[in-house]
């Protein structure tokens, strides 16, 4: 059966906790994982990327710091992106899904984040030369240790997993997917989620709308705003009552590292969008109407 695991519906976003943002000391991240865990955001998505391949130890020293006790929380985190960094001296930019490399890969997330299991591990990106032979194996060996508990992808079409599929199952499917990058709605991308019994997680919930102003966001800023009042919510809220209103049952991967932000993440869970606004909102990021 698929999706054994309940993760939360807000995803606490790791990224920018360590060297790519934020940069935050252990008591920091320590403060931050009981934050979120008071909040109900028990789950944390990571990846072995993250901060030059950093996040993840700091994470793991913070997490056994925290004596959060590890059935209480679900951790996420990706694999198969290899950089040219000095952690990690590599010709060029590539993604390795070999078996040995997957194996090596979350060998190493388990001892960085300090933990005997890993909830759900996905493939990063799509590599034009996977194996689904080979990653069946490896993903195999992973479940019958116990190394992880599920398997998915992130950044994947529907075909590409249907070529997995052949071979394992795949619960879930990590994406972009906000007000201004919506492709996945038309793409079949979310349809695939539902049909395939998928958890969808969507990655930059928010868009570009707070890190861009461009035509585009100033439309919705323009549109969101009136909406605040009609709904006494902020902007941040109204993006993802958006993206919380699709019926694949999005799982927002908020990237804040504001905890009165992750509060509002968990507040804005319980705003139903009304179906002409949502239209709104959707016509202001398209800049014309629906055909
Ligand atoms: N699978 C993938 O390929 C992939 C790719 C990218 C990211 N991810 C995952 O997705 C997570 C979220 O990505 P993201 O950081 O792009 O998501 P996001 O939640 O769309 O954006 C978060 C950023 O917006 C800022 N922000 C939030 N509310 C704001 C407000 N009201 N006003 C101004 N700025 C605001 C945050 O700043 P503050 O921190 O200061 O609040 C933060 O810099 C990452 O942490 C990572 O786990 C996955």
């Amino acid at each position: 059966m698929k999706n054994k695991i309940k993760y939360s519906k807000i995803i606490a976003g790791t990224m920018t906790w360590g060297r790519w943002g934020k940069r935050f000391p252990l008591a920091q991240m320590v403060k931050m994982i009981h934050g979120c865990v008071d909040l109900g955001i028990t789950t944390f998505d990571h990846a072995d990327i993250y901060g030059d391949y950093t996040t993840e130890a700091e994470f793991g020293k913070a997490f056994s710091s925290s004596k959060t006790k590890r059935d209480k929380i679900q951790l996420i985190t990706k694999c198969g992106i290899q950089f040219d960094t000095k952690e990690r001296p590599n010709k060029v930019k590539h993604y390795n899904y070999s078996k040995d490399y997957i194996l090596w890969s979350v060998d190493r997330s388990l001892q960085n984040l300090q933990t005997d299991y890993i909830d759900l591990l996905l493939l990063h990106r799509p590599s034009p030369l996977l194996s689904p032979a080979e990653i069946g194996e490896a993903v195999d060996s992973l479940k019958n240790t116990g190394k992880i508990r599920d398997f998915g992808v992130s950044n994947f079409t529907p075909s590409q997993i249907a070529l997995l599929e052949t071979v394992l199952p795949v619960s879930g499917n990590q994406m972009e997917y906000s007000l201004t990058a919506n492709e996945v709605q038309y793409n079949g991308i979310l349809d695939d989620c539902i049909v395939g019994k998928r958890i969808a997680m969507s990655w930059s919930p928010l868009g570009s709308y707070f890190k861009e102003n461009t035509p585009k966001t100033q439309r919705i800023q323009r549109v969101l705003e009136p909406l605040t009042e009609k709904y006494d919510a902020t902007e941040d809220q109204l993006l993802l009552a958006w993206i919380l209103r699709h019926p694949a049952n999005i799982h927002p991967v908020v990237g804040t590292a504001n905890e009165s932000r992750l509060k509002k993440s968990v507040d804005a869970l319980k705003i139903q969008m009304e179906l002409e606004d949502w239209f709104l909102l959707l016509e202001a990021s398209k800049g014309s109407e629906v055909p």
